[in-house]
């Protein structure tokens, strides 16, 4: 993995119950998609220290929220040896190129070494070049599985 930038006075630490809002906000910035009830989900099943095996950390300057990162360690799943999955890595559009992306990443691959994992993996959208080049620049490479999707049609509930 590259060696991040110093990016000044930024601390990753555990998200808290109070960083909520501005998490929410930096998601709802980019995607443009505000999701009020799925961010406490998260915090509940993520959040409250690293617990279970689940990451939630967020990238901290000047007491202000500039990025968070979300994974979890998986044994087994598709049939892979134990390994973590970065799930979800923002970062403050007015707060990038300043290394904090990459710091994010660290410290949640640091989490996941201290659980003996060597391998992490995630997944993108094909269209978005930004966090493709990203993940590119940390040394990720293309994994050995294919997503596969189905389309399933909600009228379809309960028909059985
Ligand atoms: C991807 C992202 C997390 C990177 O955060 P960042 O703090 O800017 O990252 P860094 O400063 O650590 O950048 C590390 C490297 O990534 C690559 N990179 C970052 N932004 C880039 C850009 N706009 N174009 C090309 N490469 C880029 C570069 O190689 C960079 O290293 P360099 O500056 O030495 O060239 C941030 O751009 C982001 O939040 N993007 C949107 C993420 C998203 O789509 N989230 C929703 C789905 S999870």
């Amino acid at each position: 993995m590259k060696t991040a930038r110093p990016a000044a006075a930024v601390r990753v630490r555990n998200v808290q119950a109070g960083d909520l809002a501005e998490v929410a906000a930096i998601d709802a910035e980019i995607t443009r998609l505000p999701k009020p009830e799925y961010w406490p989900q998260i915090y509940q099943r993520y959040g409250s220290g690293r617990r279970q095996q689940r990451f939630f950390l967020v990238a901290e300057a000047a007491g202000r929220i500039e990025g968070f990162v979300i994974g979890e360690v998986r044994d087994w799943e598709f049939g892979s040896p134990r390994c973590g999955w970065v799930f979800a890595i923002s970062v403050r559009p007015a707060a990038r190129l300043a290394g904090t992306g990459s710091r994010l990443l660290e410290a949640i691959c640091e989490g996941f070494r201290a659980l003996g994992v060597t391998t992490v993996r995630t997944m993108l959208a094909r269209d978005n070049s930004l966090i493709l080049s990203f993940f590119r620049s940390q040394g990720m490479m293309a994994a050995p599985f294919i997503p596969l999707e189905l389309e399933l049609d909600p009228a379809d509930a309960g028909r059985q």
